[in-house]
């Protein structure tokens, strides 16, 4: 895919995804609901629409963290994602996605999962690329940013002592 360059600041607004999933069975656990697998793998894609959206190139996912199932899905619900870029730094953005299910008959939603994702920008030959820089246009974007500026710090340092880590050391013996 051919990718033009463009570094202009794009705002958060632009990058804003919003997907829709039916739950069928061939989607769901031994309970009925839905299986986490296919739930992450929808986060996935929706995450990295938002941040193609922004970098305009091809990205891939470096890191999926606090994520958290909040609730069930049952078979026949629909499966709402919304997902944003929360900060862009020099090659990566952080998304931020919720999942919502929306009973089809009452049209009543409830929170299901969210998650924090990073992606990077790379090109053809997977050498990374410069990502425009994020416009915040509010208050709370602004938050959200400086936030994700903080979990980036804590995410990079986390990652590097993660093959000293006990658990891991655990399973690669
Ligand atoms: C993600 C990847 C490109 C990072 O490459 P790398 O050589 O470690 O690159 P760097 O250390 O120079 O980091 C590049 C960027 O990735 C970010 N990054 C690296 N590891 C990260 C992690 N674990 N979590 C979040 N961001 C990470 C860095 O902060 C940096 O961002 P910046 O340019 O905005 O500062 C590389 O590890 C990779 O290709 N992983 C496989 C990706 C993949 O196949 N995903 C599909 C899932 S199966």
């Amino acid at each position: 895919m051919d990718c033009p360059m463009t570094l202009a600041p794009r705002r958060g607004s632009e990058s804003v995804v919003e997907m829709t999933q039916l739950l069928l069975p061939g989607d769901a656990n031994a309970l009925g609901a839905a299986f986490g697998g296919s739930v992450m793998g929808w986060i996935d894609i929706c995450c990295a629409v938002a941040a193609q959206r922004h970098a305009r190139q091809n990205v891939v996912t470096a890191s999926m963290d606090d994520l958290h199932f909040h609730a069930p899905i049952k078979i026949g619900f629909q499966v709402i994602l919304r997902a944003r870029v929360l900060a862009a730094f020099k090659s990566s953005m952080e998304v931020g996605v919720t999942v919502h299910a929306e009973n089809p008959l009452s049209g009543e939603r409830q929170l299901t999962t969210s998650a924090l994702l990073t992606f990077v920008a790379l090109d053809r030959d997977g050498k990374k690329l410069p990502v425009p820089a994020l416009v915040c246009e509010t208050a709370l974007e602004q938050r959200a940013a400086d936030e994700a500026t903080i979990r980036r710090a804590q995410r990079l340092a986390q990652a590097k002592d993660q093959t000293g880590s006990t658990w891991f050391r655990l399973l690669e013996k």
